[in-house]
């Protein structure tokens, strides 16, 4: 069993999609480790978005993860990185299609309401960083 590193954003959590969301993990058979609701100081959110530090859309994006609580899980199961990824679809909602994630709820890629790691390594890291 794998482990991945999942967040519903500050749009999500303002709008009230939390428990929509951890019900269609739960749905699609992934066992829910441990969670919490967390404010990301922006030293955090920097780190966590290290390798994004180069892109134009940077400091928008700490601006944005920072302004508002948001939803850290960890979820476990069968190819957890890559099955969550599939439940919360592309990272442009446009791209996303409906039964996704973004798919249903978003329409903007600045605000995506969910984060999911993309890699062992990320989750790894991730995990350590929001858990520790
Ligand atoms: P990225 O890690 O590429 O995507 P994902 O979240 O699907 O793993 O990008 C991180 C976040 O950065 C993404 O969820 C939304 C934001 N972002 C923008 O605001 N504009 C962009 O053009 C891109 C590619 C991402």
């Amino acid at each position: 069993m794998d482990r991945t590193f999942v967040m519903v954003k500050p749009d999500g959590y303002a709008r009230g999609l939390v428990g929509r969301i951890v019900a269609r993990f739960e749905e699609k058979g992934f066992k829910l480790v441990d969670a919490k609701v967390m404010q990301l100081s922006r030293e955090l959110a920097e780190h966590h978005y290290e390798h994004l530090r180069s892109k134009v859309f940077f400091d928008e994006l700490v601006d944005f993860i920072v302004s508002g609580p948001v939803f850290a899980m960890i979820w476990e199961g069968k190819d957890a990185i890559k099955n969550a990824r599939a439940l919360i679809g592309a990272t442009n909602p446009s791209d996303a299609p409906a039964g996704t994630i973004r798919g249903d709820y978003a329409v903007d890629v600045a605000s995506n309401i969910i984060h999911g790691s993309d890699s062992d390594e990320s989750a790894e890291r991730e995990i350590k960083l929001f858990f520790r």
